[in-house]
């Protein structure tokens, strides 16, 4: 028969644990490089704030707050993974001995996982949870909570859990958002850029760029590993798995020690041409994948119905339960390719010059570390601010934390526009594109 207290205490015990347990603060940690190696890893850099999050202008409050998200630090995909198996065995075919940065491979064997969230990754969706309750604290209570929805993937169903319980956590469980829409990526989806079948690559472009700098690089491994006979996409392979390695064993992978700065600064611009001709300004079908999500965001803004005829889910944002449109915070979580589709669909980091497959603009604000890094975000806040004795609507936006310059809807350096102006400017996501949507399938 056991006594009385001591049951008592082990069930004390019990709930302590259990309460320890949702309450581990589980911050991604270092992953041992300077950052700026880890932002030459473009859209597998590990999130950071590109500046410091300033509050909005004087006289201004913030009223609604719409987060999109990037999941956080993954596996590479599956496909992805067998082309990575095949240019690293060919390197551990090769004669090895001679060069100490290769021998690390005699003894190497390839144990990524594929597609789903790294450890770090989920805490990095935590991570961001915390920052958002702490920055917005003031527009939750009780009753009005986040509202919360994810693409399908697992990755980005993870992150939105994630977040939530990194939101909780620094509440101190007082409010806990809910995971309320999985919108499926078979159907219409606004988070996801499924939905375009004729929509063009970026092959061209990216080719011309691989096959100005890997040839050295393939040249100097080559002859360090007499027999290895790497391509040029066995290079661009075998970066990967510098970043891949170093976020799935939160420590510095080996592969890393193969490459130098300089030549991970063109691995960079390899991965900003692949957005930039695949869902951005340069890809014609690229901007209007991103018209589902702005015209949601009208919607939210507004306080009006959803008007779109691209990739929203009328049945979904018809009902108030699965489209709210009173609540004052809102949160997706999504890809980096639909991110980029939204930035352009929006009009920013639109760029003077389209980006050159032949050698990188370095004046360039299209820099991927800067906008879909893994837990990569952009915010869009609602404020009311008084100007001259006036109080009306505003809006701004911040990707990564920085401030976006938005002359097209009237900013002159604040980075602050009239909810009316910001409104008539997405003319390109109210017209369903302008024609564009009409061409994505056949
Ligand atoms: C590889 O493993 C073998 C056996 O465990 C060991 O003797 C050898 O030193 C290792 N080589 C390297 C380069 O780590
Ligand atoms: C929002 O509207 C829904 C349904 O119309 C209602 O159930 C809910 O209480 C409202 N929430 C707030 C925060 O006003
Ligand atoms: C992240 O979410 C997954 C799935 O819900 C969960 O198993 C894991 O414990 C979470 N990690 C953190 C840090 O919240
Ligand atoms: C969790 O840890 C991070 C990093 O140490 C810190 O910035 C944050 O304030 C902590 N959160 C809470 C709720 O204590
Ligand atoms: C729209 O969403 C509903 C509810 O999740 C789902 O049953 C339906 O299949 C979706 N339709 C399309 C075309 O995505
Ligand atoms: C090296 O690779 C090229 C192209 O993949 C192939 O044509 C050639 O036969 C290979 N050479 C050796 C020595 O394996
Ligand atoms: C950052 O780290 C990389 C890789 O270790 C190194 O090549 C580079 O020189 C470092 N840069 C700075 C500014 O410390
Ligand atoms: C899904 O999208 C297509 C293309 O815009 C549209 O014709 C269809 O009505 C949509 N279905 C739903 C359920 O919203």
């Amino acid at each position: 028969m056991s006594h009385p207290i001591r049951q008592v205490v082990l069930i004390m015990l019990s709930l302590c644990y259990g309460a320890v347990m949702a309450a581990i603060n589980y911050t991604a940690p270092s992953l041992g490089f300077n950052q700026t190696f880890q932002q030459s890893w473009a859209l597998y850099s590990p999130y950071f704030p590109v500046s410091e999050y300033a509050p909005p202008p004087t006289g201004c409050t913030i009223t609604q707050v719409n987060l999109l998200q990037r999941h956080g630090a993954r596996y590479p995909t599956a496909s992805v993974g067998v082309s990575l198996q095949q240019s690293v065995a060919k390197l551990q075919g090769a004669d090895l001995s001679d060069d100490p940065s290769l021998t690390f491979l005699m003894n190497f064997t390839y144990a990524l996982g594929t597609d789903i969230l790294v450890p770090y990754g989920a805490a990095q969706s935590f991570d961001a949870g915390q920052v958002h309750y702490t920055r917005y604290a003031s527009l939750i209570d009780g009753d009005i909570l986040p509202f919360v929805r994810a693409s399908s993937s697992e990755r980005v169903v993870e992150s939105a859990l994630n977040w939530t319980a990194g939101f909780a956590y620094a509440s101190n469980q007082l409010y806990v958002p809910v995971l309320s829409v999985i919108i499926s990526e078979s159907g219409n989806d606004t988070l996801d850029n499924n939905m375009c079948p004729n929509a063009g690559s970026s092959d061209s472009e990216t080719s011309e760029w691989l096959e100005i700098f890997a040839p050295d690089i393939a040249d100097r491994l080559n002859m360090a590993a007499p027999g290895a006979n790497l391509t040029n996409s066995d290079v661009l392979n075998l970066m990967y798995m510098c970043p891949f390695e170093t976020v799935a064993n939160e420590a510095p992978s080996a592969f890393c020690g193969l490459f130098s700065q300089g030549e991970f600064n063109s691995f960079e611009y390899y991965e900003d041409l692949k957005d930039y001709y695949g869902n951005g300004y340069g890809q014609q079908l690229g901007p209007v994948q991103g018209v589902g999500y702005v015209n949601e965001l009208l919607a939210r803004l507004t306080g009006q119905p959803v008007q779109d005829e691209t990739q929203t889910n009328h049945t979904l944002d018809s009902s108030p339960v699965t489209f709210p449109l009173n609540r004052t915070f809102y949160a997706d979580f999504t890809h980096d390719n639909e991110m980029i589709s939204i930035y352009s669909a929006i009009g920013l980091f639109l760029q003077p010059h389209a980006l050159d497959p032949s050698q990188p603009n370095t004046e360039r604000t299209w820099v991927d570390y800067k906008l879909v890094p893994f837990s990569g975000r952009m915010v869009t806040e609602k404020l009311e601010c008084t100007v001259a004795g006036e109080t009306g609507d505003y809006v701004r936006i911040l990707v990564n934390d920085a401030v976006q310059p938005m002359e097209f809807c009237g900013d002159t350096g604040s980075g602050v526009c009239a909810l009316g102006d910001f409104v008539q400017s997405q003319q390109y996501a109210r017209l369903n594109g302008e024609g564009d949507w009409a061409l994505c399938s056949d």
